[in-house]
């Protein structure tokens, strides 16, 4: 993949030109990427959508988005474009110690409570985990609680639907702004400094490969929210800055297979800025001075 084509090198807007996307062109890709994702796209999305497409369209060497749409249309024979579809319509912005009031509720409240329920397996889910950063974020404080309580066990699942940014975490290396929250202890601790000459990240400044004592309870799946079977018998779950992009009835469905996800008394994570319609949901909110989690009613 070329500089250009990398959509996490942030220069998006240099494929300007070009042909253009109709309004009703438009109105089918979003149906379909609401079909196939449960991400609403709407109209202030335009442009963001025909440059994000326009990359694929570069790269297939095609000279319309309609040439685009009917090779999209058989997604049984095109899997692969499917993936890099979902890849490029997906928003995927992270980086390490983001939102840390949820880390902070985690350490000094569900742990805690879980260590005097005699709980000995911690399971936490990173649903919508992006590049990684989250569920390694979590693996650090994970690490530093069983290094206190060692009789605890735990297991991170980090899911996400664009299978690019899972090859990235899966890689573990990163650079300048994503991990300019670090700490020194933390990062003298958990990564080790690479050249960047010698990464998958050439052009940075400076570069962090993960250690391996972070990837070891941690795995990476594709898994689509909005079509896959739920993975259950967890205790946390992390899905922050995801709901953003879905309508009220795609979230509330979600919510609902999370509770069902999670064990009973396990608790849910959304991001700050986001909120969540109390009406004909399995969770309820419990507030602590960092924040609100949300805990599953229990059946
Ligand atoms: C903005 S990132 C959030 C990353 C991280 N959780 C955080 O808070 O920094 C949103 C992620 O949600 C993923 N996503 C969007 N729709 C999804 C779906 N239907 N199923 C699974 N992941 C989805 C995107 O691919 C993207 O990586």
């Amino acid at each position: 993949m070329t500089l250009k084509e990398n959509k996490f090198s942030n220069i998006e807007s240099s494929l300007n030109l070009g042909p253009s996307l109709s309004d009703s062109m438009f109105a089918a890709f979003s149906d379909f990427i609401y079909k196939h994702t449960g991400i609403v796209m709407r109209d202030n999305k335009k442009t963001l959508l025909s440059n994000r497409l326009r990359k694929r369209l570069k790269i297939l060497k095609f000279n319309s988005y309609e040439q685009y749409w009917t090779l999209l249309q058989d997604t049984v024979k095109n899997k692969d474009e499917m993936y890099h579809f979902l890849d490029v319509v997906s928003t995927n912005e992270t980086y390490f110690q983001r939102g840390t009031s949820h880390y902070e509720i985690t350490k000094r409240h569900l742990l805690p409570s879980f260590i005097k329920d005699h709980k000995q397996h911690v399971n936490i889910w990173s649903a919508g985990s992006s590049t990684g950063e989250e569920p390694y974020d979590i693996a650090i404080f994970m690490n530093e609680f069983i290094e206190k309580n060692p009789f605890v066990q735990f297991s991170i699942l980090a899911t996400d639907l664009s299978q690019e940014v899972l090859e990235v975490a899966k890689k573990g290396e990163y650079a300048d702004r994503k991990i300019s929250k670090l700490s020194i202890e933390q990062r003298n601790k958990y990564f080790d400094k690479i050249n960047p000459e010698n990464s998958s990240l050439s052009f940075a400044r400076e570069v962090l490969r993960v250690k391996p004592v972070l990837k070891k309870n941690l795995r990476f799946h594709h898994h689509n929210l909005i079509k896959d079977p739920y993975h259950t018998g967890m205790d946390i779950i992390f899905c922050r800055n995801v709901m953003i992009y879905f309508d009220r009835e795609t979230q509330k469905n979600i919510v609902n297979k999370f509770a069902r996800a999670l064990n009973n008394n396990g608790y849910l994570f959304i991001g700050h800025s986001e909120t969540l319609q109390l009406v004909e949901v399995n969770v309820n909110p419990v507030r602590f001075p960092e924040g609100t989690v949300y805990q599953k009613k229990n059946e």
